[in-house]
């Protein structure tokens, strides 16, 4: 029965094929005409280039899988038939940096089959967009196999060797959480994650990543011994790179393609790449939170039990009046759960989801939570435990659901993750497949994923709103003398291009002996522009907002964590980065700008407001004399009105920032 299906498939995939053709050649044009990719057939070999205007993007680069104990499927290859598509639609996100999405692209799909005797057949989808191309594999059920061990995949993308890169190691302990370094691509000899931005010697900004990551190992590109740019996808502790049932497809390998660092900020075809959702996810609301959290990082309280426990019912109740008083809509409780207390990775393998310390009371701190109309979002710390937390996976989220707890932040801070009795990594097929497994689960019950040391972010947020962010890079927990002004400039243009991040911004406590943070405090305003996410931490303790600088807290209170359109205004790779983004369903704007160690004037052109209005402008900008050394909480408030034939010019003090709220005036 079932090989008689596979074999209707077979002939369906066939149909109209005429004689196979072995040699071919073949461009296929973005729906502008700037970027063309080249597809070539040679001896049985298919390989691709890319070019935009007259400029070399990608040289001459192979494809092909390798399938465990079977030859690869890249050799003896013959086209049966191509199909074509050109796609120009505008779609509605449920939340994000843009309420509307321009997906436009021209698509042609290759039926290749082997001409050798293994006669095994996939399918090469290639989409070249105006900003972009991007390509998948895929594996239709066949007669000559059901089921594969794919052993390795032989991308390539041959960038020249000359170009600049901006990177972070794979393979390593802190996952993702390093800071970037600045390297020629012909030093890339050990792997690195995606998103790989990569500015050309013709001077085009690319940025090479991967769109839809699913049932698959993720890629991280590697220079082959033939120095080419390869991918290098995380196996399992087997060594195979993903296994799987057919039909299969790879997530989708792309590249964004851009005149500056500025544009590769606007590239939009992760989120394209990725299909919409199929159930209504209407119920996802974006927030803001405060946390039992930060005080933990300055040892003020402990996530541990004791006389300095932080999770207590008290410190709960207080920080929900406190949310209600700063008019922020939630919080995060971590520490709260039995078992995960003390030495987290020896209690890893036990931790309890589901009973709460004894000093804390979580059905009593929802019901009060719920009361004054504050969310709880909950937490789960696993330690990379997932056979644990498995365990207990549907049980705790339905605990949390009971309780009306809508938000969970679920963590991995291990340096591997046991799964199945295994040690593997984060991001092999496992991880991942865990990763897609909570995301649906949490869907199911109706709640929000905030995931640390998550799986890097390609788009699965169009298809699963609920994941409204994650961290995935180093975040203010490595503030005390481990993060450098530089590296908010970096983000935009490299992590930030694979979406919303959880940065923990608003750390006003700024001298704090235990965590100095290399920022001023007008720099902490500018974060919650410059780094989108659908859930913003107000990071740290209530006292510093409400106490000591109410006045700066005015912009968390206002800023918006969802948008209609954002527009990136000026930036250059760790140097610095400007965006301006519209509240969704608002007329209000927001800008912020961050610097590196250096300081850096801006002349921000305010063209992006709406004609004929006024607006009230205020201003949270370093003082002249503000350094994040020495004088980091110098801050200026000012108010001034504006329309849009106005320019600001403002300083930003080295290790600074700035944000402006742009109010619309009544007519
Ligand atoms: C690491 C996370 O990044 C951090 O936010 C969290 O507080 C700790 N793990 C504990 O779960
Ligand atoms: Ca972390």
């Amino acid at each position: 029965m079932l090989m008689a299906k596979l074999f209707q498939n077979f002939l369906h995939w066939l149909n109209g094929v005429k004689a196979p053709v072995t040699d071919a050649e073949r461009i296929i044009a973005s729906p502008d005409d700037t970027v063309k990719l080249k597809v070539t057939l040679r001896q049985g070999h298919i390989s691709y280039s890319v070019t935009k205007g007259e400029s070399t993007i990608i040289r001459d680069s192979k494809l092909g899988l390798k399938i465990k104990n079977l030859p690869p499927l890249a050799d003896h290859l013959s086209i049966v038939r191509t199909t074509e598509k050109s796609v120009g639609e505008t779609w509605e996100t449920v939340w994000g940096e843009e309420h509307f999405i321009t997906n436009n692209y021209n698509e042609v799909a290759y039926y290749l089959s082997e001409t050798s005797k293994a006669n095994r057949l996939f399918t090469l989808r290639f989409r070249v967009f105006n900003d972009g191309i991007a390509f998948r594999y895929e594996l239709p059920p066949q007669p000559a196999f059901s089921r594969v061990e794919i052993e390795d995949e032989l991308t390539e993308f041959n960038v020249d060797l000359n170009s600049d890169s901006w990177s972070i190691p794979s393979y390593q302990p802190d996952r993702y959480e390093y800071n970037y370094e600045k390297k020629p691509v012909y030093e890339l000899e050990k792997a690195v994650h995606t998103p790989l931005t990569i500015i050309l010697p013709n001077k085009y900004h690319i940025a090479i990543h991967e769109a839809a990551l699913y049932n698959y190992g993720e890629m991280s590109l590697k220079l082959d011994e033939w120095k080419a740019l390869k991918s290098d996808i995380t196996p399992l502790s087997d060594g195979v790179k993903a296994r799987t049932d057919l039909p299969f497809n790879t997530p989708w390998r792309f590249i964004m393609i851009a005149g500056s660092p500025i544009g590769l900020t606007k590239n939009r075809m992760m989120l394209n790449l990725n299909d919409p959702p199929t159930s209504d996810f209407s119920w996802v609301t974006p927030i803001k939170f405060l946390g039992i959290w930060w005080a933990m990082y300055v040892g003020e309280w402990t996530w541990a039990s004791g006389p300095r426990h932080g999770a207590t019912t008290e410190h709960a109740i207080e920080y929900i009046d406190a949310c209600r008083r700063l008019g922020i809509q939630g919080l995060l409780i971590e520490g709260w759960n039995g078992g995960w207390d003390g030495d987290w990775l020896l209690n890893g393998k036990t931790t309890d989801f589901i009973h709460p310390m004894p000093d804390c009371d979580l059905p009593g701190i929802a019901e009060y939570a719920h009361q004054n109309e504050v969310e709880i979002i909950g937490h789960h710390e696993t330690v990379g435990f997932v056979d644990n937390y498995e365990s207990q996976l549907e049980a705790s989220y339905k605990y949390y659901s009971d309780l009306g707890i809508r938000y969970i932040k679920p963590g991995y801070a291990g340096s591997m993750m046991f799964i199945q009795g295994k040690r593997e990594y984060h991001h092999s097929q496992l991880g991942v497949l865990h990763y897609q497994k909570s995301l649906e689960l949490a869907a199911k019950y109706h709640i929000c994923l905030d995931v640390h040391e998550p799986i890097k972010g390609t788009g699965i947020e169009r298809t699963f709103p609920n994941l409204l962010t994650r961290e995935g890079a180093r975040g203010q927990e490595y503030e005390g003398g481990a993060l450098s002004p530089s590296h908010a400039c970096i983000l935009p243009f490299t992590r930030l291009l694979s979406g919303p991040m959880d940065y923990t911004p608003g750390i006003f406590d700024v001298t704090n002996t235990t965590k100095r943070l290399s920022s001023t405090l007008a720099r902490q305003l500018a974060y919650y522009v410059t780094i989108p996410s659908g859930m913003q931490m107000a990071a740290d303790r209530p006292r510093f907002y409400e106490e000591v600088n109410p006045g700066a807290y005015k912009f968390i209170h206002d800023v918006p964590v969802n948008w209609e359109r954002s527009v990136p205004l000026m930036g250059a790779i760790g140097e610095y980065y400007v965006v301006a983004r519209e509240e969704r369903g608002g007329h209000n704007w927001f800008v912020g700008g961050v610097t590196n160690e250096n300081s850096h004037k801006v002349r921000v052109a305010l063209d992006f407001l709406e004609e004929g209005a006024t607006y009230t402008a205020e201003i949270y900008r370093d003082s002249e004399i503000a350094h994040y050394r020495d004088n980091p909480l110098d801050i200026r408030i000012e108010t001034t009105t504006v329309t849009k034939n106005n320019f600001l010019d403002i300083w930003m003090a080295p290790g600074g920032g700035f944000a402006l709220s742009l109010k619309k005036n009544a007519q």
